[in-house]
């Protein structure tokens, strides 16, 4: 275990916000974070992951947490199913690629996504129209007011769109996810209907390796690396509105331009940010050290380094005023604000 004071905070964050924290601890062990005394921290205290869907606002006042909890392992075979338990600190597309590897299928859609494990399950992450819900078992967390391990099984985590309980008051400062017991299977279960997946594939044969080739190569193409150019990904979620605010879109932009849409239950209708965003004309713009992504204007980029959250703030306000002027709908930020 690593404990540090005044520690800065850029290589924790993709967005590479400059800030600090005045106390960063990192533990290696479901045990080491049961030695944590969570009574003697400095307060607010923060979990974070790979800091890949967050924006640091300023510096932070308390501790920030972070697990190095790193294994992957098969527990149990029952014909065609595998389940995997993995640790909150492995990185996401590690465990993607070790699933692609030993040919089980269930993730391969996630592949190239940001993240760690551990925030997979806080955050629902979701892409090419597979959620980590669709193969999440069993969350394992500790739970720091009564001092033990706990279990939820999925259907206790209230997954939806982006969310889980592990983001609501009250749940998320208490419950710290250890690990994830994940359902995969050996059975061939491609999902292409996203998008160009199934286009994108072209003759190759179906397999959750050449599933994720492709699924990476298409964010690769369409999203800026987070290794290259700092960004927390979507930086809002897609609205989901009623149907005559969707019918208010269309009348905006005019009978010339197709609105995308997805039609759910209830007469809601998801449409996406970027389309609307990039209406606005956004996409690609340019202001001081931030950007709009020129390939997906749901992407905020720190395009110089430099950049201080209060430029981010500044356009992400640009871009919920002008939306909502336009088309009445209040884009809201996927990304946390802390
Ligand atoms: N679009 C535009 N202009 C653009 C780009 C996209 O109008 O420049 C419209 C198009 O109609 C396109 C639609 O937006 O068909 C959807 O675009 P895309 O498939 O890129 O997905 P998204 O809805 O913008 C969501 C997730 C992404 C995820 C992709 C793929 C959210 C907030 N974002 O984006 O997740 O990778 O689908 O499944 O739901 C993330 O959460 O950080 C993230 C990158």
């Amino acid at each position: 275990m690593e404990k540090t004071y005044s520690f800065d905070l850029s290589g924790k964050n993709t967005f590479r916000m400059k800030v600090s924290c005045r106390c960063f601890i990192e533990y290696d062990s479901i045990a080491d974070l049961i030695d944590i005394d969570f009574e003697d921290l400095l307060r607010p205290v923060k979990h974070i992951g790979a800091g890949s869907n967050i924006l640091f606002t300023e510096d932070f006042p308390g501790t920030i947490l972070h697990s190095r909890i790193k294994f992957i392992e098969r527990i149990k075979e029952e014909g065609d199913e595998v389940l995997v338990s993995v640790g909150a600190g492995v990185v996401f597309d590690d465990f993607c690629a070790w699933a692609a590897g030993e040919g089980l299928w269930g993730p391969e859609n996630l592949s190239h996504i940001p993240g760690e494990v551990g925030a997979s399950a806080v955050q629902n992450v979701g892409a090419y129209g597979v959620e980590a819900k669709d193969i999440i078992k069993t969350v394992f967390c500790y739970d720091t007011l009564e001092e033990e391990m706990t279990r939820f099984e999925a259907s206790e985590c209230g997954f939806g769109y982006r969310d889980s309980i592990f983001k609501h008051e009250g749940v998320k400062d208490r419950y710290i996810v250890t690990h994830i017991v994940f359902r995969l299977s050996k059975a061939p279960a491609p999902k292409l209907d996203y998008g160009h997946i199934r286009e994108a594939l072209g003759d190759k044969e179906l397999s959750p390796a050449a599933i994720r080739e492709t699924i990476t190569a298409v964010r690769r193409d369409k999203l800026p690396e987070v290794t290259d150019l700092g960004s927390a990904g979507s930086f809002f979620k897609n609205p989901v509105v009623p149907e005559d605010i969707y019918n208010k879109v269309k009348a905006v932009v005019g009978g010339d331009v197709k609105v995308p849409a997805y039609f759910l239950e209830d007469g809601l209708v998801k449409i996406p940010a970027a389309f609307l965003i990039e209406q606005c004309g956004f996409k690609g713009r340019r202001s001081g050290n931030v950007a709009v992504w020129d390939k997906q204007p749901l992407v905020i980029v720190n395009a110089t380094g430099r950049a201080l959250p209060d430029e981010v703030i500044t356009l992400e306000n640009k871009i919920r005023v002008s939306v909502r002027e336009k088309f009445g709908i209040s884009l809201v930020p996927e990304v946390e604000h802390i």
